[in-house]
């Protein structure tokens, strides 16, 4: 059994769905919050709920009794894939402390829910691109250092990996966090740039483009995060394993695809793929923004197998078709 939360979430749902396609039991959670459109999660979910080897549970992650409750209730689980977060660089200015919640107490809970889980084999968990923050030297590698946040939303998942390593060192859990890449598909997330430059675009609204154009961003395909996901899931650590930090069973990998796009070119591919041109509004960078996001995936090729097969002239038609289906356009 694989415990799962933010299964509501973009990344959380295309998870459980390739999971179940392949016969998990997923028992799933998430706290269904308003962060963006609640019915996109609910349309997710409903896709989900056609499984019956899925369940699901509305619980906020740092709610601790409630945590405590649904530990004890799936003993019998052997992984756990923690996704659930609050997730945007953007908002952690007009919102901080959902982000102390969900990322940092709630990322707490999911630690305990592990020590406590008698069969744990492996917690796999969501980190970010972001924790590179004001790093220069590209790619961005796991051995570098990553002590320089720019943001709040990086602080939280740079330290959901500290905490991790705690928790690994001191009850010997292993433990994957994955750094995501600007990922992109699918039944995504509104409040990403691919996402509102095409609700934009189709609405004949200009779109904002920041550092008036000059950025670049390491995209990554949903189909390809999820094989990554996968993997790691079942390719726990154990202590001294390449890639460990210190003595405990816990490593981080980048899930990029290695290969970083122009911001002016990614919305050319967005503009044929819709077959308009979108009216610009350039401004200049945003507060805890970075310019560009590279991923050196050395390590998780190396160890996971994980090769990114879709670049964004392939994914991008195909989530604008996702698009348009969706929302009837
Ligand atoms: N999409 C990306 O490009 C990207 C990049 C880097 C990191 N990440 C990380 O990947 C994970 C998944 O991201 P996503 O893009 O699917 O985001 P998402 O917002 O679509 O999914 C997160 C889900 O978690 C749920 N959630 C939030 N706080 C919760 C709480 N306190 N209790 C229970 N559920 C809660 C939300 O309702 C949502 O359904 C997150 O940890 C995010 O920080 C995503």
């Amino acid at each position: 059994m694989i415990i799962l939360t933010g299964a509501a979430g973009f990344i959380g749902f295309h998870t459980a769905k390739s999971l179940l396609d392949q016969g998990f039991i997923v028992a799933a959670i998430d706290n269904l919050n308003d962060y963006y459109d609640v019915s996109l999660k609910l349309a997710r979910l409903e896709q989900l709920e056609l499984y019956d080897n899925f369940t699901f549970e509305k619980i906020d992650i740092a709610d601790q009794d409630a945590m405590r409750r649904f530990t004890a209730q799936h003993a019998q689980a052997t992984h756990i894939v923690h996704l659930a977060a609050q997730a945007g660089v953007r908002h952690s200015f007009d919102d901080p402390y959902s982000y102390g919640q969900s990322n940092l107490v709630g990322h707490l809970n999911v630690l305990e829910m592990a020590r406590h889980l008698p069969k744990l084999a492996h917690l796999v968990y969501a980190s970010s691109s972001s924790v590179y923050g004001a790093n220069t030297k590209q790619p961005f590698s796991i051995e570098d250092t990553v002590n320089e946040p720019v943001s709040l939303y990086a602080a939280t998942k740079r330290s959901c990996e500290l905490l991790t390593q705690s928790y690994a060192h001191l009850y010997n859990i292993p433990s994957t966090g994955l750094r995501f890449f600007t990922v992109y598909g699918p039944w995504g997330r509104p409040d990403m740039a691919y996402f509102s430059f095409t609700r934009n675009i189709t609405e004949g609204k200009p779109i904002t483009v920041f550092n008036h154009g000059d950025m670049q961003r390491d995209f990554t395909w949903i189909d390809d995060c999820v094989a990554g996901i996968i993997s790691a899931m079942n390719t726990p650590p154990a202590s001294g394993d390449a890639y460990c930090f210190g003595d405990a069973p816990h490593r981080v990998f980048n899930l990029g695809h290695n290969s970083p796009e122009d911001l002016m070119e990614f919305i050319s591919v967005i503009e044929n793929a819709l077959g308009t041109t979108a009216e610009k509004k350039k401004e200049q960078m945003a507060p805890g923004d970075v310019e560009k996001t590279y991923a050196d995936i050395d390590a998780t090729t190396q160890i996971l197998g994980y090769k990114p097969l879709t670049s964004i002239r392939e994914g991008i038609p195909k989530f604008v078709a996702w698009y348009k289906d969706y929302y009837k356009v």
